[in-house]
């Protein structure tokens, strides 16, 4: 089969090494891509808002699948337009069409389902340009600390948590009526506050039938301790200690069953990956969020955990026989370490030459936000974060120690990294 996959970060660089695995890989290909793609298959240049664009490489490169690494193209409706369309319509796209892709696109759309088939989350209520007034008796209601969400797409910064009351009301009226996060913001959920350890539990669905893979913790703060602004990621590690046989019943029986009925029911035929992002609250899961494909970092030690051929997962998805399919995970621990450039996730310099790659030992290491210079053919920094460094071992002690002596072989100017990544869990 030849393969294309959408995206171009650590994510899609796993995705990209893990199917290169496969037997039935003829030829891989990457859009964009990053260093660490166009050593293990093609990078074809592509601006992934255009879809034109896209489909005409699709038919040049004769590809037989796609894979949708990240959540715009999604929710921007790439599968519709593949099904929408005479000559792409049977070329099976692995991520769902925009209406599944809505629980991540509208965090008001998936508290909606939530609400409506069951699913344990915390309690919210929505507030827009006409109400929010209403708003701010809701907040004198409820107890500190307050969340604020924008409904919609805000790269992973569009949720604030706040202490008072009147820096809460301060908030909602600048993301309503200030456009604090442009669009996305335009509605508003105010949700009560749920104190607990988070998790990312993953499945891959036919939208019939799932299989659970292996969970992971992310570790989401820029500083020591969790502490610091929000990044896309500083770590992860798999499997988490607390998802013990007790915890993931509850979150089967609980999150993942009712939510794909709640898609058939909604005639959302779903096929790809479901994100739970969850928060263990004494013992008991509730949604934080959905999100419509797999998470990044949590993909870095989440696939290399797979044992089974990826793509014939997918090719499962795609014909609606997941059912049939069993899934063989690596019980080895993973820990993914994130190198990220001096000054993110704020402003950070680019273009900076990464040395050591070829001495690492035991270790895989993803790229994220790295390009080849052509001229040169030397490995570049282009994204504030850099490469994940994912280990084996046999518990999470020795996976973090493998992946942090390789952390310190690789390096590059204004090159950062948390040392306490498993330091909750150990
Ligand atoms: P989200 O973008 O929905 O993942 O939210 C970003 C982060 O905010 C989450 O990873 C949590 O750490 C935190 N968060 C979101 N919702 C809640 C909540 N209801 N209670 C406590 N923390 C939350
Ligand atoms: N690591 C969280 C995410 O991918 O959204």
């Amino acid at each position: 089969m030849n393969i294309l996959i959408i995206g171009s970060g650590g994510r899609e660089h796993t995705l990209a090494w893990k199917i290169s695995e496969s037997p039935k890989l003829d030829k891989l290909f990457v859009a964009p891509g990053n260093a660490g793609t166009r050593a293990i298959g093609t990078n074809i240049p592509v601006d992934l808002g255009n879809f034109q664009s896209i489909k005409e490489a699709v038919i040049e490169k004769d590809i037989d699948m796609v894979i949708v690494g990240p959540e715009a193209p999604l929710v921007n409706g790439i599968h519709d337009f593949f099904l929408q369309d005479k000559i792409l319509k049977n070329i099976p796209v692995i991520g769902p069409v925009r209406k599944g892709a809505m629980l991540e696109g509208s965090k008001d759309f998936a508290k909606d389902f939530m609400e409506k088939y069951n699913i344990p989350t915390a309690a919210h209520k929505t507030f827009n340009r006409e109400n929010y007034k209403e708003g701010f008796e809701f907040i004198d209601m409820m107890k500190p600390p307050y969340v604020l969400k924008a409904d919609g797409l805000a790269a992973g910064k569009g949720v604030l948590i706040v202490e008072d009351p009147d820096g809460a009301k301060n908030e909602l009226q600048a993301m309503i009526t200030k456009e604090k996060f442009g669009t996305a913001s335009a509605k508003v959920l105010i949700e009560e506050f749920l104190q607990g350890i988070e998790i990312s539990v993953f499945v891959l669905t036919d939208g019939k039938s799932y299989i659970l893979l292996p969970e992971a913790k992310d570790y989401k703060r820029i500083g020591e301790g969790d502490t610091g602004l929000n990044t896309g990621g500083m770590g992860s590690v798999s499997p988490v200690p607390f998802a013990n046989k007790e915890f993931m019943q509850k979150v089967e029986e609980q999150i993942i069953i009712p939510t794909i009925e709640g898609l058939q029911a909604e005639n959302i035929e779903y096929k790809g990956f479901i994100f739970f992002g969850l928060m263990n609250v004494n013992g008991n899961p509730y949604v934080i969020e959905y999100n419509c494909r797999m998470g990044d970092p949590e993909a870095e030690v989440v696939i290399p955990r797979i044992e089974s051929d990826l793509l014939e997962l997918f090719e499962a998805v795609a014909n609606g026989t997941l059912a049939d399919t069993k899934i063989e995970i690596d019980h080895r621990v993973a820990a993914s370490i994130m190198l990220v450039s001096e000054g993110y996730p704020l402003a950070y310099e680019k273009g900076k030459i990464i040395s050591g790659l070829e001495n690492v030992n035991n270790c895989v290491v993803f790229h994220a936000g790295t390009a080849m210079d052509i001229e040169t053919g030397k490995i570049k920094t282009s994204g504030g974060r850099v490469l994940a460094v994912t280990a084996y071992g046999a518990d999470m002690k020795e996976a973090l120690k493998t992946a942090y002596e390789n952390a310190e072989i690789i390096n590059f100017d204004g090159k950062f990294y948390r040392t306490d990544i498993g330091f909750d869990l150990k």
